[in-house]
């Protein structure tokens, strides 16, 4: 009988590549989730002011800053969340499953504390002046800490797809073992203060609307002073994430990353920490184009950067060290019952156990079916890191550069790949009939990319059409 692995169909999106899917929802995601994690604690701040210092003009300000994160956060963001989930648990249905597996009742008491933000935040607008101030105060407090609820869970997630916090884990399979390590603190750190300055900047579009110029000035100051500290301890933070890195990640992070990453970061705490300088000593500069400039410069400067390291640094696996980028177990996890499936695709390759691979080509024979083998087998193998058209995530064509013939691709996939020598990259340990099937296409989508782009993508997609290949009988 033959032993299927538990593979799903690969989701190829020829233009950008699924990566970059993700990648986009998930940056501006970002951008509207901390933006209001960050505002309810100043939320907090302001409500209690209101009430020990009776300043309740900043009960206005709250109200003008919750109605806009009503559409910024609460329609954007949320939009913009389940869109991640949809795009995740395609593109990489197995990861999603290892973290639901783990994480499934932190997950309910996320959505529990996200519920009571979304009632809070209209609870904040819709009472605003309506209710005795004390009691407005103790809705921003409960609406702060379910806000915070929602980020500590979700970064103790994020930092598990990097790697499992503590090593036990992979024997007692533990939430809180998955859950809590040095480098999930660190995160938190990170996100916690970076989230602040984004506050610092995104609040700028309710506070340029306040009219009164003493409550413009308090309120610009409050924005920039903590968007300021927010940037230096975030930085702060960020290098010391670094240094929680595992050797392997570190390895990757320091040979990997875009060489932009570094000067671009220091460019970004100093663009930022300018802005906060000039918009406290001058509050009429936070008017509305100017923050909507600075947000967008925050958003490509700061978290597109970011999120794309975050992304580098945990190749070559997508969840918990042992699910593999390209849906493949890389290693045993005692307490979950689940067996590394590297000896299997080494006894008997891709083709013979991938459920979806056409039953006609199990065997490839004809030149036809070895390169659509060989289109299949890449897919799943390579196609989740490496576009396979000219366009997208590191495409497959400008990492083999030169001349790529199916001979020269097929010592390259046998060599460092084929032996799991290289740290960024899953080991590929299948038969020698299917890396000759795998350079084979290569090499053919390589060379037509050359002479005909569109024609390339098309066939990466779509396949070869039988009659167009060489030697074929119809
Ligand atoms: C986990 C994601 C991932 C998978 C899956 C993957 N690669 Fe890579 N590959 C990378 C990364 C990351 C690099 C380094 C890229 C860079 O410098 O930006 C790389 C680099 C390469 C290079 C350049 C040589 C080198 O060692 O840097 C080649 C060739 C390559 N990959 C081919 C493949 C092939 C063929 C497959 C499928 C069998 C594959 N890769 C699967 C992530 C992956």
């Amino acid at each position: 009988m033959n032993e299927f692995l538990g593979l799903y169909p690969a989701w190829l999106e020829p233009g950008i590549g699924a990566g970059w899917v993700i990648g986009f929802i998930a940056t501006i995601h970002v951008l509207f989730s901390h933006a209001s994690v960050g505002a309810a604690l100043v939320f907090a701040w302001l409500a209690r002011r209101a009430v020990t210092a009776n300043q309740p003009q900043h009960i206005d300000f709250i109200r003008k800053y919750g109605a806009f994160l009503l559409i910024f956060s609460y329609v954007l963001g949320s939009v913009t969340g389940p869109g991640i989930w949809f795009a995740a648990t395609i593109a990489s249905p197995r990861g999603i499953s290892a973290l639901i597996h783990n994480f499934v009742w932190l997950w309910a008491t996320e959505w529990v504390f996200f519920l009571i933000e979304v009632a809070g935040v209209y609870l904040l607008v819709y009472l605003a002046g309506r209710v005795p101030v004390k009691t407005y105060l103790r809705y921003c407090t409960i609406f702060a800490l379910s806000s915070v609820g929602t980020l500590l869970i979700i970064v103790g997630i994020l930092s598990f797809m990097l790697w499992p916090a503590q090593q036990t884990w992979y024997q007692t399979g533990g939430v809180l073992t998955a859950f809590f390590g040095e480098s999930m603190f660190a995160q938190l750190s990170a996100r916690f203060f970076f989230m602040l300055t984004i506050t610092g900047v995104v609040g700028g579009f309710a506070a340029a609307k306040t009219a009164d110029p003493a409550e413009k000035a308090y309120l610009a100051r409050t924005l920039s002073g903590l968007g300021a500290v927010g940037a230096v301890l975030g930085a702060a933070s960020l290098c010391w994430f670094v240094s929680t890195l595992s050797a392997d990640a570190s390895i990757v992070s320091a040979t990997r990353m875009p060489e932009s990453f570094e000067p671009m970061m220091w460019a970004a705490l100093a663009v930022t920490l300018i802005y906060f300088a000039v918009t406290a000593w001058r509050p009429s500069v936070m008017n509305f184009p100017v923050t909507a400039l600075a947000t967008l410069v925050i958003l490509v400067m700061g978290l597109a950067p970011g999120e794309t390291a975050r992304e580098i640094v945990r190749k070559p696996w997508v969840a918990g060290g042992f699910v593999y980028a390209n849906q493949i177990v890389g290693r045993d996890v005692p307490a979950l019952g689940v067996k590394s499936e590297l000896p299997v695709l080494a006894e008997k390759g891709f083709l013979a156990t991938h459920p979806f691979v056409p039953e006609n080509l199990r065997k490839p024979q004809t030149k036809w079916e070895r390169l659509e083998a060989g289109r299949i087998v890449s897919i799943a193998a390579c196609s989740s890191c490496h576009s396979l058209t000219s366009t997208g995530v590191r495409p497959i064509a400008e990492y083999f550069p030169g001349k790529a013939d199916a001979a020269g691709i097929k010592d390259w996939l046998s060599a460092g790949l084929y032996r799991g020598h290289i740290a960024y990259m899953p080991p590929l340990p299948v038969p020698e009939q299917e890396r000759g099937v795998m350079s084979e296409f290569l090499a053919e989508i390589i060379a037509l990319q050359k002479t005909d782009p569109q024609q390339a993508a098309r066939i990466a997609v779509k396949g070869f059409p039988k009659e167009a290949v060489q030697g074929e009988q119809p």
